[in-house]
């Protein structure tokens, strides 16, 4: 095969340095990983469905790859590839990681879905999201953030881009399990295990939908005095003590308080913060030593010796990193809601709280058992916050 001058070489996974430089892998546990991985998930270009995992071999091939179309077919015949980078990636990034060229332009950032973290689905707080809900929103994309809607794009396009999702977070999380295990336990049947156990999350989201206790429905046929009626009941139970909504969202909706990080910037704060603390000990540790003499002296130098390059490499993953971001309450008076404004959707937020974020779940997370709100309460919270949004059209 020629290759052309200057032909640009073909794009890799970047490496999740903050977990593995964290964990304090060496080079060597860090190359062993990254052939791991490619093994079981391929390239950018070229990616491989892992056994177990059910990821559709076509659909990945569909969205990976550079923009184009399949094979030497005439164009309306061939199907498109490249469906990711076109129209993801600058974004969410190659990896998925959330890092694409605009992402530090945005806010909220992109999300990372190497944590298999969503806030927007129907399934419960500690779920997987199903195939549905990461349909829903890239078709709708979500009101009032970044992330634009597809509508336009074919089924099997969305489809496609759905199951890539999937794959990128499963490799994700692959990676995040297999750093966090010694490396001495590494071998293909280990491996194969966690892929399974990840992948097996996934499976179980279908069974993991949270749906209200039938009778806490409300009735297709209330009139505009019953809605009224649940709504102020709800009001009250928004400004109440034990639901605690305004301890975050302001008595007005309006919120005043900004004091927690989502999921994915504490993990990055943290690592910031271990990283300065001990820069600060070496160098107090180098002007200790600048104090001492002779065999003393050489022993705690050749210690400081071992102890810079490891912090080298934590500043050099911190000078990578985004600025971590403060989880934004809901500023109810926008009207806008990101993950749909059907009773169901909000209804949903409010049970499960929206995982990654301080947003807590306020209903019962098992069948039978009454939470901080019954089904019946959420929903009169939910006419609450509709009308109250209706109100301000
Ligand atoms: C212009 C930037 C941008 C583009 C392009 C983009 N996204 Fe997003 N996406 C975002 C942002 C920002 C968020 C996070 C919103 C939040 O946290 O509330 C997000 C969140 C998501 C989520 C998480 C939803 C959840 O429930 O947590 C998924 C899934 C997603 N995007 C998929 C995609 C896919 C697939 C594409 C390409 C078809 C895409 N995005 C293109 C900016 C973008
Ligand atoms: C500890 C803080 C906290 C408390 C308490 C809290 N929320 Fe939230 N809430 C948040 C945050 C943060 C978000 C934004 C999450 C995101 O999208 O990143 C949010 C978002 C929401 C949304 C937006 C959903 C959407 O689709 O856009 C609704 C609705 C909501 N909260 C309702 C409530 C209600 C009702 C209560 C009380 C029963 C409550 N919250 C209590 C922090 C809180």
């Amino acid at each position: 095969m020629l290759i052309g001058c200057g032909s640009p070489s073909p794009p890799e996974f970047s490496p999740n340095r903050l977990l593995s430089i964290g964990q304090g892998s060496t080079r060597e546990q860090e190359n062993e990983l990254a052939l791991t991985l490619t093994d079981l998930f391929g390239t950018p270009d070229q990616p491989r469905a892992p056994a177990g995992t059910g990821l559709e071999m076509a659909q990945l091939e569909m969205a990976a790859g550079a923009v184009g179309y399949e094979g030497n077919k005439p164009q309306d015949e061939a199907r498109p590839r490249g469906l990711y980078r076109q129209h993801c990636a600058q974004c969410h990034g190659i990896t998925g990681d959330g890092y694409g060229p605009a992402a530090a332009m945005l806010s909220p950032y992109p999300r990372d879905f190497r944590r298999g973290i969503y806030k927007f689905k129907s399934t419960t707080r500690d779920a997987m999201p199903t195939d549905n809900d990461l349909r829903r929103v890239i078709v709708e994309g979500l009101p009032d953030t970044a992330m634009p809607s597809f509508q336009l794009l074919d089924n099997d396009q969305i489809d496609a881009l759905v199951e890539y999702t999937r794959y990128l977070s499963i490799r994700g999380q692959v990676e995040r399990e297999l750093v966090a295990m010694p490396a001495s336990e590494w071998n293909q049947k280990t491996v194969e295990a966690l892929v399974q156990e990840v992948a097996k999350r996934w499976e179980m989201a279908d069974d993991r939908v949270v749906v209200p206790d039938p009778d806490s429905l409300p009735r297709e046929d209330r009139t505009p005095a019953e809605i009224k009626k649940s709504a102020q009941l709800g009001e009250a139970i928004f400004l109440s003590a034990a639901a605690k909504c305004m301890e975050c969202h302001g008595k007005t909706g309006q919120p005043d308080r900004l004091t927690e990080l989502d999921d994915w910037s504490r993990e990055n704060f943290d690592f910031r913060t271990e990283t300065a603390a001990r820069a600060e000990s070496l160098t107090a540790e180098r002007t200790r030593v600048e104090g001492m003499a002779g065999a003393h002296r050489e022993r705690a130098e050749a210690r400081l010796q071992e102890l810079a390059p490891p912090l080298r490499a934590r500043q050099q993953v911190v000078a990578t990193l985004l600025e971590p971001e403060y989880a934004k309450p809901r500023d109810f008076s926008s009207g806008i809601f990101r993950g749909g404004s059907e009773s169901i959707d909000l209804f949903r937020r409010i049970h499960q709280g929206i995982p990654g974020t301080p947003m807590p779940a306020h209903g019962s997370p098992r069948p039978g058992v009454a939470g901080v709100l019954t089904d019946q309460e959420i929903f009169q919270v939910v006419d609450y916050l509709k009308n109250d949004s209706k109100n301000r059209e």
